[in-house]
């Protein structure tokens, strides 16, 4: 069980009209909470995120919502981000998102959910946000490969593939360990605390 509360931002990677990717999205984002940890999902399709220009910290007068994603990542003590594979690497939009911050993800623990209506789970989109992360001088963190993603949610979003909830928890209890390492509010917290 964790020791402290985490500030976590879930990043949905794609605006794709019947994306399968929002439903672990959401997924996560509720176990999160459920934890007690405060947890923000940003969702491009809510944001009129522009084609990338200038990075925002090199102008005066950002997007607002290039400023609200900044903003939500600097309080965030872990990124998860979620993304399907498109094209054997990560969507398009996602990667714009992304290079609109910089400075932002120092430091910063990141884990990803990729998803795959077919068997690979993703994973070659998996191992770009692992390039593309390392690159940002953050911290790359766990992984959970989902395949199959339309057995494993049902159209509105509820888990129907059983296999996918002791994977879910682990994943969410290595997400919390990961941070926890690099959270300014947590380091040196450990469970054997004030034992
Ligand atoms: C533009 C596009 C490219 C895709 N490319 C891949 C691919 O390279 N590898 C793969 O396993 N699935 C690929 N797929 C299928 C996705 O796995 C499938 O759409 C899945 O549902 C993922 O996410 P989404 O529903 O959130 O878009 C592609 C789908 C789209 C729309």
């Amino acid at each position: 069980m964790s020791a402290s509360s985490l500030n976590i931002l879930v990043v949905q990677g794609t605006i794709r009209e019947g994306r399968y990717s929002i439903h672990p999205a959401r997924y996560v984002t509720d176990r999160f909470r459920e934890r007690g940890h405060a947890v923000d999902l940003f969702d491009m399709k809510h944001y009129d995120i522009p084609l990338f220009t200038n990075r925002r910290d090199a102008v005066s007068d950002p997007h607002p919502d290039v400023d609200t994603f900044g903003r939500q990542v600097e309080a965030a003590d872990a990124l998860v981000i979620v993304a399907p594979e498109y094209n054997h690497s990560i969507p398009g939009t996602l990667k714009n998102l992304l290079d609109h911050l910089y400075p932002e993800y120092e430091d910063t623990a990141f884990s990803y959910v990729t998803v795959s209506a077919g068997g690979f789970g993703g994973v070659r989109a998996l191992s770009h946000l692992h390039d593309i992360t390392l690159e940002f001088n953050a911290h790359p963190g766990p992984d959970l490969p989902v395949s199959n993603v339309r057995d494993a949610f049902d159209e509105d979003g509820t888990l129907i593939d059983e296999t996918y909830e002791d994977r879910f928890e682990e994943f969410i209890e290595a997400v919390v360990e990961h941070a926890e390492q690099f959270a300014p509010s947590t380091v040196g917290i450990s469970p054997e605390a004030g034992r």
